[in-house]
């Protein structure tokens, strides 16, 4: 299962690239760029790594953020994660980031923008691996920050194919970004949302209905509203599932009683993504094997988490069968070995 898992084809579509930022990196770039963190060691940053929920994690996820200034950062931040993806196989990556985390601090979007895409575009050169970007607006920040930031992103537009909502759910549902998201949408941007991470399942619902969103992030408390999962098993609605993730900041106990692989029996589209690795553990082949360690699972079922994510990628039509039909022959000929 590990050989197979591990050479399985994949699409990650629930990535922040901030949460790839390992504890090494965090203190080559303190030192580089002289900002104090509160760690001697990375070992030490590591023992931190005790989530109690998602404000616990993001309290950390934030300050950790504090160490990129320069459009180097975040070339080498995008560059590490993407040497990863080529190590797990993964064929096609889409990618958040977080504007507002780094504005904040005073550093430009601009900074922001060309470092990750320089590393981009080098991967997609020299691994042959694919990708999109997604910027994010942090829900507990006010919608005019939002709007401030879409207006940012506009002359990067070529760079950036969706605008996603992530942060703290808890007391920042759907509807406080529905002008903004309207703005987005009309200027071509696709939405996407976190929903249904730590919030209830009407803010999925929300999400669908005031956002619009094409792809829900999280979405695993779908399960407290049958009529919804029959909904988003009927349309195909995209799930962005992050399994380790999940366990950190204990949206289940353990991953035995996660519902990933009950929702894809009924049919969801449901992915296996990463969300944070540097911060919940690991990469994407450790979420397939920590999902294929505590559930029993055909290979088939396996590849289907990864045909679904190309069914729910933003690339063309001619890509996702490309795509598909690289995974059908792994399965194939793997299954008949
Ligand atoms: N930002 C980074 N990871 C996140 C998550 N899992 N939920 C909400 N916001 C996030
Ligand atoms: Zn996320």
């Amino acid at each position: 299962m590990q050989n197979f898992i591990q050479n399985l084809p994949k699409v990650e579509l629930h990535l922040h690239i901030e949460g790839t930022l390992e504890p090494e990196l965090m203190f080559q770039l303190a030192k580089r760029n002289q900002v104090n963190i509160p760690f001697q060691t990375p070992e030490e940053v590591r023992a931190a790594y005790q989530f109690t929920n998602l404000q616990s994690f993001l309290d950390i996820y934030y300050q950790g953020a504090d160490v990129l200034i320069h459009e180097q950062d975040f070339f080498d931040l995008t560059w590490a994660y993407l040497l990863r993806c080529q190590a797990d196989h993964v064929i096609h990556t889409e990618i958040f980031f977080d504007p507002q985390t780094h504005t904040a601090r005073g550093i430009a979007f601009e900074t922001v923008i060309n470092g990750i895409s320089a590393a981009l575009d080098k991967a997609r050169q020299e691994l042959g691996i694919s990708s999109q970007l997604i910027m994010c607006f942090l829900r507990h920040l006010s919608e005019d920050d939002a709007i401030e930031t879409f207006k940012q992103a506009l002359p990067y537009q070529d760079k950036i194919i969706g605008v996603g909502l992530d942060s703290s759910e808890q007391g920042h549902p759907p509807e406080k970004f529905a002008r903004v998201f309207k703005m987005a949408r009309d200027a071509g941007f696709i939405p996407v949302a976190h929903a249904g991470e730590e919030g209830p399942a009407s803010n999925i619902d929300d999400a669908l209905n005031l956002l619009g969103v094409q792809r829900v992030d999280h979405g695993v408390r779908c399960v407290e509203d049958p009529q919804l999962v029959q909904q988003l098993a009927e349309t195909r609605m995209p799930l962005t599932v992050c399994p380790l993730s999940n366990i950190k900041l204990r949206v289940f106990d353990n991953m035995q009683q996660h519902n990933i692989v009950e929702l894809l029996r009924q049919g969801l589209c449901v992915t296996i993504n990463s969300d944070d690795p540097a911060y919940f553990g690991g990469y994407m082949t450790d979420n397939f094997m920590a999902v294929a360690d505590a559930h029993k699972m055909t290979h088939a079922e396996l590849a289907q988490f990864t045909l679904n994510a190309i069914e729910a990628s933003f690339i063309s039509s001619t890509e996702k069968a490309r795509m598909a039909s690289e995974v059908k022959a792994y399965l194939n000929h793997t299954d008949t070995e």
